[in-house]
């Protein structure tokens, strides 16, 4: 069996905040021209409070399955990847499994940053291959806005909160379709560059976001691109077959370098950054649902993700819808 991609779905919380309303808001040393030119983010959504990663991620559920025309029935696996889970446990997955309903089969989270989207989809993948789920709810919800330190001007104009699904059933596709393959790295000799310094080993709180963000600009580039070139190899294609490339939504410059490295035209990108920010593992899932729904992806285009975090983490994954 290998796993299809039947239905997509997001979730944004209500309130939008440009960059002017998050300078005002939060007395930050900040302008919408600096943030725009080096980032190309114009706002980001925030979280109203009482809502968590758990109700976000239901609410992407609802819609993938409604959009696949997937009964709840059907799943029997929930990953969710997050960094932002509403509590160390029960997970948020399992949180997300008690939401909408479903009483058999499994629930977990996944802890690789920006990147956690890409390994949920990968343990996805494996677990459809080897007869463990047939029906698999793929989850990245992120409330990045309780875990920022608003003193600082490098990390906070950054993030946003938000949360994307997909559901993957498993069938017999065709050679070429379905989800290809998912590419998988870490290398946590790089964990201090991107880190939230909290947890039991640390603070015992939740803690914030730190960042060396021009490290993290140099690793981002150089190891997307091998992560994207290994998942065409793997599958025999070269760049001109892919329809679309959907990246993590970290920072626009990153984006268009990943483009031009692939020859891709910036209108067969999606791009989300501008409006969501860096929505962290929910990035990718949110702007399929984005793209699936307005038209631009449509059945049988070769989708490319890729995705660099925390950890250092970072993959690609291959996929026909
Ligand atoms: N507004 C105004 N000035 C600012 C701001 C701000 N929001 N933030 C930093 N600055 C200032 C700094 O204080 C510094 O001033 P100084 O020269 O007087 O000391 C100056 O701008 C340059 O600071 P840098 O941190 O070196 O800024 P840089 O040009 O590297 O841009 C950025 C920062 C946008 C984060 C960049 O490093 C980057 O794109 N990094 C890639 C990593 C990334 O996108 N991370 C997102 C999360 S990680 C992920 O998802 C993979």
């Amino acid at each position: 069996m290998r796993a299809v991609i039947i239905g997509t779905g997001g979730y944004l919380p209500e309130r939008a905040v440009t960059n002017d309303q998050l300078a005002a808001e939060k007395g930050l040393d900040t302008s919408d021209s600096w943030i725009r030119e080096r980032t190309g983010i114009g706002q980001r959504h925030f979280a109203a409070e009482g809502e968590t990663a758990s109700s976000m991620g239901a609410a992407a559920c609802r819609a993938a399955l409604a959009q696949g025309g997937a009964d709840v029935a059907e799943v029997d696996c929930i990953i969710v990847a997050t960094a932002t889970p509403d509590s160390a446990f029960p997970s948020t997955a399992a949180r997300i499994q008690g939401a909408l309903g479903v009483t058999r089969g499994m629930a977990f989270d996944v802890a690789a940053a920006c990147t956690g989207f890409i390994y949920a989809l990968g343990i996805a993948d494996a677990l459809i291959r080897t007869g463990q789920a047939t029906g698999v709810l793929v989850v990245g919800t992120e409330v990045y806005s309780r875990i920022l330190d608003w003193s600082d001007r490098g990390t906070c104009v950054l993030f946003g909160d938000g949360a994307g699904a997909v559901f993957l059933r498993a069938g017999d596709p065709a050679p070429g379709d379905g989800l290809l393959s998912t590419h998988m790295h870490a290398d946590g000799r790089h964990g201090d560059i991107l880190a939230v310094d909290g947890g039991a080993g640390s603070t015992g709180g939740t803690g914030v976001v730190r960042m060396a963000g021009r490290e993290v600009f140099k690793h981002a580039v150089t190891k997307l691109a091998s992560a994207v070139d290994e998942a065409l190899e793997a599958n025999g294609l070269d760049q001109s077959a892919v329809a679309w490339l959907v990246p993590h939504q970290a920072n626009v410059r990153i984006i268009e370098a990943m483009g031009r490295k692939l020859g891709l035209p910036l209108d067969r990108v999606v791009i989300t950054v501008d409006r969501h920010a860096n929505t962290s593992a929910a990035s990718i899932p949110l702007a399929l649902a984005e793209a699936t729904r307005d038209g631009r992806i449509k059945r049988g285009d070769l989708v490319l993700m890729e995705a660099i975090g925390g950890g250092l983490t970072w993959g690609a994954a291959l996929a026909r819808f």
